[in-house]
């Protein structure tokens, strides 16, 4: 399995999935800053060691997450890609979305996490240091990021997490003016060919999933329970076809049942509405504290 990272800072991700994918296993993590790339290079060693790998599975290289092929990256390398918490930092994220899909192999997996608003920010927002410093500043525009999926060849990115992330300070609300935030975590599978659905199957989970064992929860709308067939639409079919699950699910087509194309698509870009989900399992993430409040209010008091 060969995995990258976008964004890997000290490399602590990097760790834990060279444990995961063990010897037969590569990782690299892409980072652009020098300090964050010779932290994580210092504890290679460490980490060959304590997993007791003969060799090292994990490497860091010094790049952009926009410009992957500067770092040597080609087509259709990676099985899975993650990123934490990085895009939100880049300036072009279609250009993030581009390369990544550029270097996973068909059927491969972003599955990356990051800071989401519903609306397009303040150019005071956006210029703030003290908001940039929260990843907030450069948050993803929800429905933006499920364009650019589409528009660089993704299948319409499922939901896995989502949580609303509250700014509950008054100083910064004329800055922000009425936009709210989430922290989401989704799924972007690149599409391959001959993995398409004419309509709807039953899936029927094998329980084969070594890390899930008799439960694998795919996404916020379909988990599934080993040896229960489950209807599935023919786009989220499609994309269990197309990723490492497929040879962990039994598929049966449902001769006669039709479907809506249309309705299909609109159902699915519902489902990825990070704050609609947040809201209805009324789920929330509060990382500020009351050191954070007066750095606020001092900063926006000048
Ligand atoms: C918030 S940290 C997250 C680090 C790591 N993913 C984690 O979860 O601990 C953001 C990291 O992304 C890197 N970064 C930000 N923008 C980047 C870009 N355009 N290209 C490459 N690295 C970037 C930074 O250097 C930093 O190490």
């Amino acid at each position: 399995m060969q995995v990258l990272d976008l964004g890997s800072g000290s490399g602590r991700d990097c760790f834990v999935i060279s444990k995961l994918v063990g010897e037969n296993g590569h990782v690299i993590g892409i980072d652009m800053t020098d300090e964050q790339l010779s932290l994580a290079n210092k504890y290679i060693d460490y980490h060959t060691k304590k997993f007791g790998l003969s060799k090292p599975n994990v490497e860091f290289r010094k790049g952009y997450i926009e410009k992957l092929g500067e770092a040597d990256l080609k087509d259709n390398t990676f099985d899975v890609i993650v990123s934490n918490c990085v895009v939100n930092l880049s300036p072009d994220k279609k250009a993030v979305l581009q390369e990544a899909h550029r270097v996973l192999k068909p059927g491969g997996e972003l599955y990356f996490a990051d800071i989401y608003t519903n609306q397009t920010l303040s150019e005071k927002a956006r210029q703030s240091d003290l908001l940039w410093g929260e990843c907030i500043s450069g948050a993803l525009v929800w429905k933006d990021v499920i364009k650019y999926a589409q528009e660089v060849g993704f299948e319409i990115p499922r939901l896995v997490t989502s949580y609303t992330y509250a700014v509950p300070f008054e100083c910064v609300q004329n800055i922000l003016e009425g936009a709210e935030f989430c922290s989401a975590t989704y799924r972007l599978v690149k599409k391959r060919d001959g993995t398409s659905s004419p309509g709807p199957v039953k899936a029927t989970y094998k329980g084969s999933l070594a890390e899930c064992g008799q439960t694998f929860q795919f996404d916020v709308f379909y988990t599934f329970k080993a040896g229960i067939p489950v209807e599935v639409p023919n786009d989220v079919a499609s994309i269990l076809k197309a990723t490492r699950y497929g040879a962990h699910f039994d598929f049966e087509d449902m001769p006669g049942v039709t479907t809506n194309k249309d309705e299909d698509y609109a159902r699915s870009l519902d489902q990825a509405d990070p704050f609609a989900y947040a809201a209805k399992s009324a789920s929330s993430i509060n990382i500020f504290t009351e050191e954070h409040k007066k750095i606020f209010e001092a900063a926006t008091a000048k």
